[in-house]
């Protein structure tokens, strides 16, 4: 390992338990910028969520778009180390995660999902395929269970036909 792979790796032994545990969402959000996620503006992070962003990758892995909510305790995972263990590389896949989506506590959010604008995902549950947009989704793996629709100005949860 030469001085910058170590000055890096440093880096990220500092910001990531900070991005992890910090007390605040605003020193975790601040914690995951500097590790690389990229976080857009009215963003709120839960204690003890988890964004994958390895030290060696210069790409952003995952990206939280304008008022995203992530729970508290949620995983959003970009890799897939499993081919290591076969003698392959490690495979990287981009998350996205669009305007004004919540996630509920406790959810796993799988590598190369996207999550449309204002979904919002159930407490627990393991996403593996994309969310459509204003899409109601629980459970594991996650399926829609209700959906929401705009009325009179307002957002309405309904249940799906
Ligand atoms: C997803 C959520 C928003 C849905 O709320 P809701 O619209 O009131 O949904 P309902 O309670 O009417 O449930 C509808 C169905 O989905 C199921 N369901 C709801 N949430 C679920 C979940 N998280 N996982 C699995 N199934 C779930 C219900 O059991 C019900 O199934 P049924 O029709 O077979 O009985 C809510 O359940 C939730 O998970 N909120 C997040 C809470 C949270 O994480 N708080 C801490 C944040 S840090």
């Amino acid at each position: 390992m030469n001085f910058r792979e170590f000055r890096h790796r440093l880096f990220g032994i500092v910001l990531t338990p900070l991005a992890v545990f910090g007390p605040f969402s605003f020193i975790r959000v601040w914690a995951n910028k500097l590790r690389g996620v990229t976080i857009k503006k009215g963003v709120w992070i839960g204690y003890l969520a988890f964004i994958d962003q390895p030290p060696d990758v210069k790409e952003s892995l995952v990206e939280i778009h304008e008022g995203v909510g992530v729970g508290f305790r949620n995983n959003i995972f970009a890799h897939d180390s499993s081919p290591v263990w076969r003698g392959e590389k490690c495979v990287f896949k981009k998350v996205v995660i669009e305007k004004n989506v919540y996630l509920g506590a406790n959810v796993t959010i799988m590598p190369g999902v996207r999550i449309g604008e204002g979904a919002v995902v159930g407490a627990c549950s393991l996403v593996n395929k994309d969310v459509p947009p204003y899409t109601v989704v629980a459970g594991v793996p996650a399926k829609p269970i209700k959906k929401i629709i705009e009325k009179d100005g307002k957002k309405l949860v309904v249940p799906l036909e």
